[in-house]
């Protein structure tokens, strides 16, 4: 039988929650269990354990685990910048419906590693209450055929989560590793803002098939831009290009055209960094609207400029993704 985790277990009774924590993670040790709460640490990492004691970090480094792949995931695809706001998860859940869309044969999955501000449950209309499978994996909550996982799905929406560095990077590896994800052709991972420890920890923790940057035109988040597409050619993962969201304003009332931000700016980035534009994202209140109340405008409105914007993205992204490779090919499976 399926064992229940996440909020809906904190809110109604913490010491169930706990305990299935710590099925979920039998590395964590049953004595441990009176130092935190829940509610600030669903995953029940030891906060004193790790990221308080002296030399926790150093250690940690050193033993970081080699990059391997997810299993039963084929590519993974993340959506990135250097700021927050700029449409990220926009961009992740509806280039997540592209990718399925575009290619019916094609399994998708979208893991929200924003562990501060998930944003999956709100966009892909769901709510969690998380099962385990028989393998003791978290089985990922899924809508319009796309496999989802959030913090969100963990986590009660007006708790927040108040974690250090350590006790992130440890619960996106749960996300990554704890979760029933395959089979999936693509996992398309929706990132937080800026090049901290999710990002590092993503990067040296599997392989990633390739990163997309998304911006505005504006010159400030062109120049956080740039910094994430950096981060990701230092760890060696390569970036498919930028999405240049938010570019032009189409006027709903008379049609009219603008470019609010200026037109130029992302090309220019683009040039500079030897970078392809992938598309461009009009700024459009049905996307907002839409996107805010969980019916992402490529499902919704199939046939729209907008939808068809993110599907020609999703076609660039498959096209420039590097062929993918069977790390077990056959004989050498285990
Ligand atoms: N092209 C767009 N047109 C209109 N609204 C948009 C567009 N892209 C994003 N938004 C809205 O802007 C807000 C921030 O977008 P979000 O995807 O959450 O950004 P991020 O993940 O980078 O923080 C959301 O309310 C979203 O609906
Ligand atoms: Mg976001
Ligand atoms: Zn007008």
């Amino acid at each position: 039988m399926a064992t229940l985790v996440g909020k809906a277990w904190i809110s109604r009774n913490c010491a169930k929650s706990l305990f299935s924590c710590y099925a979920i993670f039998p590395r964590v040790s049953s004595t441990t269990k009176t130092h935190f709460s829940t509610h600030e640490d669903p995953f029940g990492i030891n906060k004193k354990k790790t990221a308080d004691s002296p030399g926790a970090k150093e250690q940690v480094s050193k033993g970081l685990p080699k990059k391997f792949p997810i299993a039963g995931v084929k590519q993974v695809i993340v959506v990135a910048s250097g700021k927050g706001g700029v449409g990220k998860s926009t961009v992740a859940v509806n280039l997540a419906l592209a990718l399925a869309d575009n290619d019916k044969d094609k399994q998708v999955g979208l893991l929200d590693a924003d562990v501060y501000g998930p944003s999956i449950p709100r966009m892909m209309n769901l709510e969690g209450q998380v099962f385990l499978n028989e393998q003791n994996l978290m089985m990922p909550l899924v809508n319009f055929g796309i496999k989802c996982m959030s913090m969100g799905f963990l986590v009660d929406e007006g708790s927040p989560v108040v974690w250090r560095g350590l006790m992130v990077m440890s619960a996106i590896q749960r996300l990554l590793r704890q979760v029933a994800w395959g089979p999936l052709d693509y996992l398309v991972i929706d990132m937080p803002p800026g090049t901290g420890d999710t990002q590092l920890t993503l990067s040296q923790n599997i392989p990633i098939s390739g990163a997309v940057i998304v911006s505005t035109p504006q010159d400030i988040a062109l120049l956080d831009a740039r910094k994430g597409a950096e981060m990701f050619k230092k760890v060696q993962v390569p970036v498919l290009g930028i999405v240049q969201n938010m570019s032009v304003f189409h006027c709903p009332k008379c049609g009219h055209e603008e470019h609010i931000f200026g037109e130029e700016g992302a090309n220019k980035l683009a040039q500079e960094m030897g970078l392809e534009i992938l598309g461009d994202i009009p700024l459009h209140t049905k996307i907002r609207e839409l996107c805010d109340s969980g019916k992402p405008v490529v499902v919704s409105e199939e046939g729209s400029p907008q939808a068809l914007a993110f599907k020609n993205i999703a076609r660039k992204v498959v096209e420039k993704l590097p062929a993918w490779e069977d790390p077990f090919p056959a004989g050498n499976k285990t």
